[in-house]
Formats: structure tokens, C-alpha cells, sequence
């Protein structure tokens, strides 16, 4: 496979998904001037972060497209153990330390017949740069708990672990959505929310609600 490191890029998803690449291709920016995050919003990417996004061609069946969220968040999970730092995973696509956000993640992926022919998976995570003080409630970067880290490192060890295979077990418990103990969530659907009891997360990615209702992930935010 091949990594190239830019110093700036407007989005490195965008760049992938503007070009085509001959193999396995990383594509990582030291910051983003428009990075962009789910739903349509912005991500904000200082220097310091670590913003990366891995192509690659027919990695799966389209109905098991989930499993390459299921990996990148796995993958965020194992490098941040590495550092010795424990984290949750908030369904779908968000990973927690302390019950603050440090990692973004957004898949794009095209389709062929029954296969996923290109995917792209953008991750951000907030590794050596500082919190603005207006996201400090919400949002967490691994060197406040473990102090800087050497970026090339933890970008290597993360590609690494992208490769790895994760079963939807490790990911359901990981996951801090489930109301093991009966937590409420409020669910949020086009501008309208509502309270519930997640009680466990499908093979196809969708979180069942008790009583048995299925949401899809990109169709719902949840709050708690
Ligand atoms: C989210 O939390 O809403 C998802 C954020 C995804 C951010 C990453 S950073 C690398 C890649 N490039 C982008 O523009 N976005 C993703």
C-alpha cells in the first residue's frame, strides 16, 4: 500500500474521492482547511491532529459494508490502547475517551453490483492539538491524558490496525449506546427527538431500539 503525507489539504476525503489510485492508498494531511464531518458539517482539523483517509477497492460485499465501520472504529479503539488509554465507541461512527469525543469517522463508499468497488474512510482524530475552549465539555485530545505523541507513529499503528479483523461482539461492547443498564438515549430525526432504550446493534450497523424498531445509522443523531 501507499501513504503520502501533505502538510495542508482542504479535505483529504475530497481528494480521494476526486482520483483514482492503482493500489491501496493513505492519504494524510497534517491539517485540514475544510475538513468535513457527517451530515453535511464542517470538522475542524488544527495542526496537531491526525487526519487520514485509506482507500480501498472491493474490501467487501455491500451487504457487509458495515464491517468496515465496525474496523475503523476497532482500529481507533486499539491504537489509543496502545497509548494506554481506554475508549468507548458511541454507534455508529464516534469514538470516546472519558465520555468526551477525540475521533471522527466518515465512510464513503460506491458500490458495483453486489460489491463495495471503492470505499474511502475518513478519520480524525484529536491527537497533539489543544481543545478550543468552547469544545472542552465535549471533546478530548490524547494529549491531555498521556501528553504528545509522536503523529507518525500513531498513524502507522492506526493503518495497521485498519487491517485487522473485528467482529461486531467487540464493537456491541464497546459500544456506550446499549442500555446495559437500561440507559435513555434521545433519538433525533429530522429535527425531531424522542427518548428510548437501545438494546443492541444488527450485523448490518442498524441499533435496535427495545420494543424492536431498527434505525439506520445515517438517518438518526443520538443524544444522551
Ligand atoms: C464526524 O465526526 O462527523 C466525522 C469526521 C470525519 C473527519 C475525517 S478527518 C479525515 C477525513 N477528511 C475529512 O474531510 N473528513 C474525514
Amino acid at each position: 500500500m501507499k501513504i503520502t503525507i501533505f502538510d495542508t489539504l482542504p479535505s483529504t476525503n475530497d481528494y480521494c474521492e476526486a482520483r483514482e489510485f492503482d493500489e491501496d492508498t493513505a492519504i494524510i494531511a497534517r491539517e485540514q482547511t475544510g475538513g468535513k464531518g457527517t451530515k453535511g458539517r464542517s470538522f475542524s482539523s488544527p495542526l496537531g491532529g491526525v487526519y487520514l483517509s485509506l482507500v480501498r477497492y472491493y474490501p467487501c460485499k455491500a451487504e457487509n459494508s458495515f464491517s468496515l465501520m465496525i474496523a475503523s472504529c476497532m482500529a481507533v479503539v486499539k491504537t489509543l490502547e496502545f497509548y494506554g488509554v481506554h475508549a468507548d465507541i458511541k454507534w455508529p461512527n464516534d469514538v470516546f475517551v472519558s465520555g468526551k469525543k477525540i475521533c471522527g469517522i466518515l465512510i464513503k463508499n460506491s458500490f458495483e453490483g453486489e460489491n463495495v468497488k471503492k470505499s474511502i474512510t475518513g478519520i480524525g482524530v484529536n491527537v497533539n492539538n489543544d481543545i478550543p475552549q468552547n469544545l472542552a465539555d465535549i471533546a478530548i485530545s490524547l494529549k491531555s491524558v498521556v501528553g504528545e505523541v509522536d503523529v507518525e507513529d500513531f498513524y502507522k499503528r492506526l493503518i495497521g490496525n485498519l487491517y485487522a479483523d473485528y467482529s461486531v461482539d467487540e464493537y456491541r461492547s464497546r459500544n456506550i449506546v446499549l442500555g446495559k443498564d437500561k440507559r435513555e438515549i434521545t433519538v433525533i430525526r429530522n429535527g425531531e427527538s424522542r427518548k428510548a432504550v437501545a438494546e443492541d446493534i444488527a450485523p448490518d450497523g442498524s441499533l435496535v431500539l427495545k420494543g424492536g424498531e431498527r434505525l439506520f445509522y445515517g438517518e438518526v443523531t443520538i443524544r444522551f
